[in-house]
């Protein structure tokens, strides 16, 4: 085995027994009947996307809240999206590889946990009794070329994006006591897996990086571009607003123009932007798609 081999199969050795270690099953872990708490958020106030406008100085203190749990579900929603995208490039990979290798048995591994998190998050959706927000349909056709043909550098980079930027919200939200504790569950439970799969995406881009061409480097620079910008913008499906009231259109033109919004974007991608630039796959004229995202 040559050096980097080895170093793939040591990271892929420890994941695969803290995978043993610290691993839920929602199903069970999570009370999914116990009644949500009077007065607490769905997700942190001073993230939700209206947070500090005009509309949100309209809005009561119960409408606030009940804007918390649907930007919650919203959230959850693109993050489902996202890990059944994940699931069919993890299952291509693992198809034409060694099974024998700790790496892929951790690939594996990985899809039975993005698995169970989609259940969860269709789960968390049913159960505050949110409408499907799912992405509209271009981004879902998008989504569906992606993940047939997807690979190599965009496909690492495009998870590490959903998975870091979802870390970030998640871990705070998980940690803070005015959340419901539905919520901190929740968020506890895709934290804690999610650090593996971020271990396994960030180490794997750092193996393969070095010997990606000019031209494929271009492409995958492009494809992380476009999936952050898709993703970022996706994140608060404009039908939450119609939950309290306000025009889908309107609530959606507000968030996007709110700078507490907005620094929110770029405080999740804060600490995957300086990786990803090192790793030579954010940078030249595609860091557009990240600036007009607020992400940069
Ligand atoms: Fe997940
Ligand atoms: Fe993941």
């Amino acid at each position: 085995m040559d050096a980097g081999v080895q170093g793939r199969e040591a990271t892929a050795e420890r994941l695969l027994r803290s995978s043993l270690e610290h691993s839920y099953e929602p199903n069970i872990d999570i009370d999914w009947d116990a009644p949500l708490v009077d007065g607490l958020w769905g997700i942190p106030e001073h993230r939700v996307s209206l947070y500090g406008t005009d509309l949100w100085a309209g809005l009561t203190d119960e409408q606030r809240r009940t804007l918390s749990l649907h930007e919650l579900c919203s959230v959850a929603r693109i993050g489902l999206w996202f890990e059944m995208i994940l699931m069919q490039m993890l299952l291509r990979y693992a198809y034409d590889r060694d099974p024998r290798s700790s790496h892929i048995q951790y690939a594996l591994t990985e899809i039975a946990d993005e698995c169970r998190h989609s259940v969860m998050f269709g789960r968390l959706n049913a159960r505050l009794g949110a409408p499907d927000y799912k992405p509209r349909r271009i981004t879902h056709e998008l989504g569906r070329l992606f993940k047939t043909i997807g690979y190599g550098p965009a496909m690492f980079a495009g998870t590490l994006f959903v998975e870091e930027i979802l870390d970030q919200l998640q871990r705070e939200a998980m940690r803070d006591e005015t959340v419901q504790p539905l919520t901190r569950m929740v968020n506890k439970v895709h934290v804690t897996e999610e650090a593996r799969h971020v271990r396994y995406a960030r180490e794997e881009l750092v193996r393969i990086m070095p010997r990606v061409g000019f031209a494929e480097r271009q492409l995958a620079r492009y494809l992380t571009a476009r999936i952050a910008y898709v993703v970022a913008r996706n994140l608060i499906h404009r039908d939450v607003y119609a939950s309290v009231g306000l025009d889908p259109a309107q609530g959606r033109r507000a968030a996007l123009a709110n700078p507490q919004f907005q620094e929110t974007l770029r405080w999740s991608a804060r600490k995957l932007v300086p990786f990803l630039r090192e790793q030579g796959l954010v940078g030249g004229p595609t860091e557009a798609f990240w600036r007009q995202a607020h992400l940069v």
